[in-house]
């Protein structure tokens, strides 16, 4: 039932939610329950309480072939974040397109030591986002310090453009500018805080990651070289540069690489402050300052 064939048009959303989260079972995913509740709030306009509450509803032949559609691609592995085309990170909808990498709620351990360093709500910072991708990060940040500013910078221009259109839809394009470029290259200028997660999966390891990863993320987003540390090598060079003396920056890793970051880090004169942990007790973000 991987086409999603089951749901029929005068079905309620009880059955049809029913009939999709098994179909999603039957195709191997795991939340399949959750994820056809997901699509099918999608689909009436509502959210997943409307199919609590208003579960004898009757789709109608639209609503039915496009659900039918949505179960289908979800079945071949497309992820509900890149069907309904926005994902929620730090509590903030953002648009993502396949342009961007789909934000991880890991990446929020990367704004929440972030933050520990900017203790002034109020502060007028300077903050750098290197590879912005959908912004998710300058966005969260200048979200919780009204008084910064930020630069997000990506090497692909759509996912400049999308960036642009979330900080917009934001209401946060008056405190962000967006540009393309070759991490801080082209860049002149200091600031208090840089945040970076550059694409860390070493290129052999990408053939195994998830079908909702390897055959929806953009490989410019997630390849990181024969070892996967090739883009901090590439970056890390111009952070002492960018950084303001009593700056510091945050950068988010893979699982096990925090240790070879701290050393590309120091061999590039940064002092490496602390790491950071997600919820799941992987070492996530490396905390640097300019050595003294
Ligand atoms: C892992 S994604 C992170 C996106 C976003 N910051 C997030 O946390 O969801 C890495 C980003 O780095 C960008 N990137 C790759 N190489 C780059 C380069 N040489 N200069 C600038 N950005 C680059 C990719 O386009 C991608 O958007």
């Amino acid at each position: 039932m991987a086409d999603g064939g089951a749901i029929a048009p005068d079905m309620t959303l009880r059955q049809a939610a029913a009939a999709a989260g098994q179909a999603l079972r039957a195709a191997g995913i795991e939340d399949g329950v959750l994820d056809a509740g997901l699509l099918l709030a999608h689909v009436i306009g509502g959210d997943r309480l409307t199919l609590i509450c208003d579960a004898d509803r009757r789709l109608d032949d639209a609503q039915a072939r496009k659900f039918t559609e949505l179960v289908a691609a979800r079945s071949a592995r497309k992820p509900v974040s890149r069907l309904l085309g926005r994902r929620e990170f730090w509590s903030l909808e953002l648009s993502i397109s396949g342009a961007v990498l789909d934000p991880r709620p890991d990446s929020e351990t990367a704004v929440a030591a972030a933050l520990e360093q900017m203790p002034r709500v109020d502060g007028a910072y300077r903050i750098a986002d290197f590879g912005t991708g959908s912004g998710c990060l300058l966005l969260a940040l200048l979200t919780e310090r009204p008084g910064a500013w930020g630069l997000g910078l990506d090497r692909s221009l759509a996912a400049i453009q999308l960036a642009k259109r979330n900080a917009r839809d934001l209401n946060l394009s008056e405190r962000s500018i967006f540009m393309v470029g070759d991490w801080g290259r082209a860049l002149v200028g200091q600031f208090d805080m840089i945040v970076a997660n550059p694409p860390y999966i070493a290129t052999t390891d990408i053939a195994g990651l998830a079908p909702e990863v390897r055959c929806h993320d953009p490989r410019r987003a997630l390849d990181g070289g024969a070892d996967g540390l090739a883009a901090y090598r590439a970056l890390v060079p111009d952070l002492r540069r960018m950084l303001n003396p009593a700056g510091h920056a945050v950068l988010e890793c893979g699982h096990e690489q925090a240790a070879d970051l701290a050393e590309i880090l120091e061999t590039a004169g940064l002092r490496v402050e602390g790491f950071h942990a997600d919820l799941s007790g992987v070492q996530r973000c490396v905390r640097v300052a300019v050595a003294s």
